[in-house]
């Protein structure tokens, strides 16, 4: 029996790999061009860092699919399942990450987050206009990415097709994360639709995109879909619960801004119906000025009403329910990543 610990350490290994080859093709995908300040504020995130588990699925669920070694020099190249010209896998992994970058851009203005990634956001190290543009350049680019992957036509058009909507579901998602900020009844199965659209549906789409690009049959394309809807909805609830308990310098993002921003969370509607006062947990809208005490104080009350339990038990479940749906991949090394990232993806640290 492998420990927990060598597990751990296996699935950040496997992780790493795939987010190095990922780094290695951004610039080749997208260079920096005229003009050069629209395209390094663009790049600026993406060379930042950031765990790269979109692309991470998606390259792995392909893997799953074909049976490629990680290893092997001809790693980009994967042969799909009929007899049609290979597929260019990490052209659809940077597409997706590039969706991230653009989300990310734009949700720190939105949420009036200074950090991330550790470095200032995109419109503190440049301005918002060059913000929003590098977002909407971003938006556009993971399309014509995306358009180079040299799959089958109908299967471009199909994947095309899958992030247009992937894209569509985020602003709704987002646009309810922003309206929930003024409402006081939200209930957790409001809440997990609204991190459906604005989270999970871009691990769903990660999920399923090498099938479609590959040419698998529909069963299997929906079942990963599914896959990724389960694990990216556990995944926000991990990243819900990260945001109150660890230090920004960790996280590269500011700890408490949820509080601070009056966000709805799976935590924070739990501890309302358990009848804590939500609205006094800080007493300030302004991130910069909410002290560790405060927030350490808030988790203690969220703790105290086992909201912070209830948070973990749901993304527990979400994470079981997700690798079931696994069972329409192969028996290999691949799925049996699948299932490991989607328990990393709730027990990380940051
Ligand atoms: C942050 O995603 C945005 C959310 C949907 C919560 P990640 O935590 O994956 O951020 P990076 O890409 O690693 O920076
Ligand atoms: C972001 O959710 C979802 C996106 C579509 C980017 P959050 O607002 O919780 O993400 P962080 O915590 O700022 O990364
Ligand atoms: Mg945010
Ligand atoms: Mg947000
Ligand atoms: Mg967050």
């Amino acid at each position: 029996m492998t420990s927990p610990e060598a597990r751990e350490e296996a699935v950040l290994e496997a992780v790493r790999q795939r987010r190095e080859l990922v780094n290695d093709a951004i610039p080749e995908e997208l260079p920096i061009q005229r003009p050069e300040r629209l395209y390094e504020a663009s790049r600026y995130l993406l060379d930042a860092g950031g765990k790269r588990l979109r692309p991470t699925v998606l390259l792995t669920t392909a893997e799953a699919l074909t049976d490629i070694d990680p290893l092997s020099v001809e790693y980009r190249s994967f042969a799909p399942l009929d007899e049609s010209g290979p597929v260019d896998m990490m052209a659809a992994a940077v597409s997706v990450e590039v969706i991230q970058s653009f989300t990310l851009i734009h949700d720190d203005i939105m949420d009036d987050d200074d950090l991330r990634r550790g470095v200032p956001a995109v419109h503190k190290e440049y301005d918002l206009e060059t913000a929003i543009l590098a977002g909407d350049t971003l938006y556009s680019k993971a399309f014509e990415i995306m358009l180079e992957t040299g799959a089958e036509p109908d299967r471009i058009v199909d994947a095309l097709s899958v992030l247009a909507t992937t894209c569509t579901d985020i602003c709704e998602g987002q646009s309810l994360d922003v309206t929930f900020e003024e409402r006081a009844d939200v209930s957790p199965d409001e809440y997990l639709e609204m991190v459906e659209q604005k989270t999970a549906v871009l691990y769903a789409a990660s999920a399923c995109l090498p099938a479609i690009l590959l040419g698998a049959d529909d069963e299997t394309i929906d079942e990963l879909y599914g896959y990724g809807l389960d694990i990216g909805r556990a995944f926000q609830i991990q990243d819900d619960v990260l945001d109150l308990t660890v230090p920004s310098e960790e996280l590269g993002k500011q700890r408490g801004s949820d509080l601070v921003e009056n966000k709805q969370t799976l935590i924070t509607v739990h501890a309302r119906e358990q009848g804590v006062d939500i609205d006094g947990l800080v007493d300030t809208d302004d991130v910069d000025a909410v002290t560790e005490a405060e927030i350490d104080e808030a988790v203690a009350e969220l703790e105290a009403a086992g909201s912070i339990a209830y948070a973990n038990q749901t993304a527990q479940e979400l994470v079981e329910q997700g690798k079931e749906r696994l069972e329409v991949l192969p028996d290999n090394e691949a799925r049996e990543l699948l299932c490991e990232i989607a328990h990393y993806l709730i027990e990380r640290g940051y």
